[in-house]
C-alpha cells in the first residue's frame, strides 16, 4: 500500500487521460518514472485527426524531427529496466514507399543510444480491400522493440506459456478439428474410409491437448494436394490408399517477431486508426508486471490505457483531441481490472 502511495505521489497524470500536446506534456514527467511506452503515432501524412496535433508536416525529414524529439522525451521518462514500443506505419510518396518508420527508428537509436531488439511485425488478416493492380495491398506494420539498458525486463517463459495455452487452444479446441470433420463429410472418401478419418482426427487433437505435440495437419483426398516428391512417399501412399493422411510438428513453437491479430472498427466513436487490444496485451505481457506504469502520449481512442488497466498496471494517457480523451475516459471507466486475466497472464 506505502508502495502505491508512493507511486501515485511521484508521478503526475497516474491514472489520468490528459488532454493536451505530448510534447509539452511529456516535460512534466519526472525522469525515470515509467516501465514502458506502448504507442502508435500518427502516420505521416496518413490520417486526419481533427487538422490537429503530429502528422501533417510538409515533409519526411520534419515529421521525424517532431517525432524523435518526443521519442527523446520518452526515453528521458522510462527506467532503464523498461521498454519502449512504438508502431508507425508507412506511405506512398510519388508511388514510392517514404520508409518513414525505418528512417524514424534508426534516427532514434542513433540520437538517444537506445537499442532496438526487435522489430516486430504485426500482420493483418484483414487489411483494406483495395485493389491494387501494380502492388500487392499492404497488410504488415511494424512495431519497434527500443530498450534503454540491457537490465530490461522480459517475461519470456510467461510469453511461450501464453502463447502455448492459446496456441493449444486454437488449435486443439473445436474450430480446427470441425474444419477438418466437414471436410471429411464433403470428401469422397468411403463410409470405413471417413470414420477412420474421424478416430485419427479425434487422437491428433487430444494429443496436441495432451502436449504430446504442438500442432499437426491433416490432408484429404480430393480436397488438400498431394505431398510433393519422392520424400513424402510413405504420406502419399497413406493419402491415396487411405484417403487422408496426418502431419504431426513434435517441435516447440519458436516465439518469432510476429503478430497476428485484425484491426477491429471502434465500436466508440469514429476514431480512425485503434489498434488492436490484443498487441498491447502481448507487449505488455512480455515486458511489464501488476503495479508498473504505462505510458502512451498518443493515447487517441484509449487502447493502451484500456489493456494496462485491465491487467493491473498503471497508465499515464497523452491525446491532443478532446473528443478522443471523452472516447478513451468511457472505454476506460468502463473496464475491470480483470483477476482471471491476471492469472492468465502474471
Ligand atoms: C494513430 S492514433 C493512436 C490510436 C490509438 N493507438 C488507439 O488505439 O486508439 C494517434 C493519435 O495521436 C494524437 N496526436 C497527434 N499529435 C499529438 C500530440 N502532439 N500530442 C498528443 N496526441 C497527439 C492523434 O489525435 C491521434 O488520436
Amino acid at each position: 500500500m506505502a508502495v502505491e502511495r508512493s507511486v501515485k505521489d511521484s508521478i503526475p497524470y497516474l491514472d489520468e487521460i490528459v488532454q493536451g500536446d505530448c510534447s509539452t506534456l511529456l516535460r512534466h514527467l519526472p525522469n525515470e518514472c515509467v516501465d514502458a511506452v506502448v504507442t502508435s503515432p500518427p502516420y505521416y501524412q496518413q490520417r486526419d485527426y481533427g487538422g490537429l496535433g503530429l502528422g501533417n508536416e510538409s515533409s519526411v525529414e520534419e515529421y521525424i524531427e517532431k517525432l524523435v524529439a518526443i521519442f527523446e522525451q520518452c526515453v528521458r521518462c522510462v527506467k532503464r529496466t523498461g521498454s519502449i514500443f512504438f508502431n508507425i506505419g508507412d506511405k506512398y510518396v510519388d508511388g514510392s514507399l517514404a520508409l518513414a518508420p525505418y528512417l524514424f527508428a534508426h534516427a532514434a537509436t542513433q540520437r538517444t543510444g537506445v537499442k532496438l531488439i526487435n522489430i516486430i511485425t504485426w500482420v493483418k488478416p484483414n487489411p483494406e480491400p483495395r485493389q491494387y493492380r501494380r502492388r500487392l495491398v499492404s497488410s504488415t506494420e511494424p512495431i519497434f522493440h527500443f530498450v534503454k539498458s540491457e537490465e530490461y525486463k522480459y517475461f519470456y517463459d510467461r510469453f511461450m506459456a501464453h502463447r502455448d495455452v492459446v496456441r493449444q487452444r486454437v488449435k486443439a479446441g473445436n474450430n480446427i478439428g470441425r474444419q477438418y470433420l466437414e471436410l471429411i463429410e464433403q470428401s469422397d472418401l468411403s463410409p470405413e474410409q471417413k470414420q477412420e478419418a474421424r478416430l485419427a482426427l479425434q487422437q491428433a487433437i487430444a494429443e496436441v491437448q495432451r502436449g504430446e505435440i504442438a500442432s499437426f495437419r491433416m490432408k484429404i483426398r480430393g480436397i488438400h494436394s498431394e505431398a510433393y516428391g519422392g520424400y513424402e512417399g510413405g504420406r502419399k501412399n497413406h493419402l491415396l490408399k487411405k484417403g487422408f493422411t496426418i502431419i504431426r510438428m513434435y517441435d516447440r513453437a519458436l516465439k518469432r517477431d510476429v503478430i497476428e491479430c485484425p484491426v477491429i472498427a471502434s465500436k466508440l466513436g469514429n476514431h480512425p486508426a485503434v489498434y488492436p487490444e490484443f498487441l498491447v496485451q502481448e507487449l505488455l505481457s512480455l515486458t511489464t508486471e501488476v503495479g508498473d506504469v504505462v505510458l502512451d502520449p498518443f493515447l487517441g481512442s484509449g487502447t493502451t490505457a484500456v489493456v494496462a488497466k485491465r491487467m493491473g498496471r498503471h497508465y499515464v494517457g497523452f491525446e491532443i483531441n478532446p473528443s478522443y480523451c471523452q472516447i478513451a475516459r468511457q472505454r476506460v471507466n468502463e473496464v475491470e481490472v480483470q483477476p482471471n486475466l491476471l492469472e492468465f497472464f502474471v
